[in-house]
């Protein structure tokens, strides 16, 4: 493990670097979007240039896809590739269902549709994303710009008929402008701290006109692994309904800094 990383990259790292181990020779696999999916990408660049193997990627921002591209990853759009073995994502928040809050990085859509295209996602995460229930993170509502002030108008609306525990909405900035998706939309952040019943609000979320995708992740997730700073991942799989401890075997030279532009 490179000695250098804070507490917090190693947890990262070593989700990432066991989290590779899912990919097999002649996948395709949706890259995800984050820091934490930076480490994976690297750690799967390096793994394929190592063994040789054939591996088709779909990227799920143009942040990634870049990163991608630059490792010599085979990069392809979904539409090339239609349907996915395995996606790889980071999550803001994630619960013993394994249900998520993602968004953070304003990549909603595309994860969702490149997770939704995939027979397994696996989400990778430090442990601080691990929560009771979900709603501490402010949830991502991804919207188009036309009529976004209705649009968030609605929400609040809405919000005061569902049980949560925060409803404030505020538009995603980037400096003194709205902040703007891969897709050219607007993010909302629904700031709700507590988020009694996800599915439910969801749908109603979902079924505002203006309203593209939102960050919850419902029944999408099959596999968490939780990177720890000490080395070490939990791994929680919610089909088998089993949580397994590891400590994550590094080869000495692991190389994810060569060839890495930053
Ligand atoms: C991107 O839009 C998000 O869904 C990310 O997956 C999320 O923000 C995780 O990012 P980190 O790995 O940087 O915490």
């Amino acid at each position: 493990m490179p000695s250098e990383l804070s507490p917090i990259d190693k947890a990262k790292y070593v989700a990432a670097r066991r989290a590779i181990d899912y990919v097999e020779d002649g996948m395709r696999v949706g890259l995800g979007t984050g820091s934490t999916a930076v480490w994976m990408v690297r750690c799967l660049a390096e793994m394929v240039r190592e063994e040789g193997m054939m591996i088709t990627t779909v990227a799920t921002s143009s942040a990634t896809a870049e990163l991608a591209r630059s490792l010599g990853l085979d990069m392809r759009d979904l539409d090339e590739v239609r349907w996915l073995d395995l996606t790889i994502d980071g999550a803001d928040e994630f619960d013993p269902g394994l249900n998520l809050v993602k968004g953070g990085g304003g990549a909603l859509l595309r994860e969702k549709i490149v997770a939704t295209a995939s027979d397994q996602m696996v989400v990778i995460a430090d442990r601080s994303k691990y929560v009771d229930r979900l709603g501490a993170y402010p949830l991502p509502v991804e919207v188009v710009p036309f009529g976004w002030q209705t649009t968030k108008a609605l929400i609040e609306e809405m919000l005061t008929n569902v049980e949560v525990m925060g409803r404030s909405v505020d538009l995603r900035r980037d400096g003194p402008e709205p902040f703007v998706t891969d897709e050219g939309n607007y993010i909302l952040d629904l700031r709700l701290r507590r988020i009694s019943n996800p599915a439910q609000l969801s749908l109603i979320l979902n079924q505002i006109p203006g309203v593209v995708e939102n960050g919850l992740f419902l029944d999408i997730c099959d596999v968490a692994i939780i990177g720890n700073s000490d080395g070490t991942v939990e791994l929680r799989d919610i089909h088998d309904g089993t949580i397994e401890h590891e400590r994550v075997d590094l080869i000495d030279g692991d190389n994810l800094f060569v060839d890495v532009v930053d």
